[in-house]
């Protein structure tokens, strides 16, 4: 190329039209390197300079310099033009109508025997205890016979229980949570404080007051030298936190299989405190004017079950409770109707949005 004004000239004003002519940064890259590049024919000229004489060399020198500063001025000067039309583009493409109107997506609310579970176990959590779980499907073995169930025990029976096919597995749907404190005692080292909240499933009707798939609360304590008067404060205590400091409980014997001896929880009425019974004019509608309401099963854990999981009777004792979160539910909020549980209308959980005491 002939370094002389003319071609230098024209040089500069192809890479004035190329760069003029790139609408993207993209085609201005392109037209960069090719006017610009190592192999443009800036780049070349700039070679060829060395074998000028000296003072030609000068002069073609200071062209060549000129040339390069203004071909770069003007690529920087389409750069910014590009990229802000490029910025505007996507500002306009990307723009969001924030007054357009939006399809309300309606908010669910927590299930209140989800809020129960919590709140029961978070009182056992406080005293360090450690929340089970276990499987829904269980063994029939960890359902019944560990617990003391024997084979002829009538909850056995498919009228009870729901089976799972094929029959020889020897797998059903758990009827309580009690499983779980096998697989608790079996899986963990001693001393065991745990608390097994769940879902369980029973061949039930579904009515106001039964529902074939509910929930329980299980507790189980395993340590040396436990006794009934354990069990006692630890279920006063469960009763205060969730019915209040003024509530009473009573023991009323009972037989459970995996608990020597056993007893049914019951709570004085909170409502009435009693002063219903015997009273036709003040009926209560919370215990039915009984006075005391049921809560759950308890008792001091048989050995037999403890044996059934290695552990020594001589050492060890526990007690052990289970209680239903339904009932529980029912009587503390007023809730008369199980099916409200089950139907999954949200007004339901707001309505009880406040089960926290
Ligand atoms: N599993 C019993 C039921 O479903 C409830 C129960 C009673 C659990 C006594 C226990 C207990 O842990 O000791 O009816």
């Amino acid at each position: 190329m002939a370094l002389d004004h003319e071609s230098i000239g024209q040089v500069v004003a192809r890479a004035l039209d190329a760069f003029a002519s790139a609408s993207s940064t993209s085609e201005l890259k392109d037209a960069r390197l090719a006017h610009l590049g190592d192999r443009s024919a800036l780049a070349a000229a700039s070679k060829e300079i060395g074998s000028l004489p000296g003072p030609e060399r000068k002069d073609a020198g200071q062209r060549l310099g000129a040339a390069r500063a203004e071909v770069t001025a003007a690529l920087a000067a389409r750069q910014a033009e590009v990229e802000a039309a490029e910025l505007e583009r996507v500002l306009a493409e990307e723009r969001i109508d924030v007054t357009l109107p939006v399809e309300l997506v309606p908010q669910g609310a927590q299930h209140p025997i989800t809020a129960l579970m919590d709140q029961l176990s978070d009182v056992f959590v406080a005293m360090g205890w450690e929340i089970a779980e276990g499987p829904e499907v269980e063994g029939e073995w960890l359902n019944f016979d560990a617990l003391n169930i024997g084979p002829d025990h009538p909850a056995r029976g498919t009228s009870d229980t729901l089976f799972v096919e094929p029959i020889e597995n020897h797998l059903l749907l758990r009827t309580h949570t009690s499983p779980v404190q096998i697989r608790s005692l079996l899986d963990r080292p001693l001393p065991v404080y745990v608390v097994c909240p769940g879902r369980t499933y029973r061949a039930d009707e579904f009515d106001a007051t039964h529902v074939p798939v509910f929930h329980q609360i299980e507790g189980l304590c395993v340590d040396k030298g436990i006794s009934l008067a354990h069990l006692k404060g630890t279920l006063d205590h469960l009763a205060r936190s969730m019915f209040g400091q003024d509530i009473t409980t009573r023991m009323r014997p009972h037989y459970f299989p995996f608990t020597e001896p056993s007893a049914e929880v019951d709570l004085q009425c909170f409502v009435c405190h009693g002063a219903s019974v015997g009273d036709p004019d003040n009926p209560c509608r919370t215990c039915r004017s009984q006075g005391w309401i049921e809560w759950g099963g308890c008792g001091v854990v048989n050995p037999r079950v403890l044996a059934a999981c290695g552990i020594d009777t001589d050492v060890y004792s526990g007690f052990a409770f289970g209680m239903g979160i339904e009932r529980t539910l029912m009587f503390r909020n007023n809730a008369a109707d199980m099916r409200d549980m089950v139907e999954g209308d949200v007004r339901f959980s707001r309505s009880l949005k406040g089960v926290a005491r």
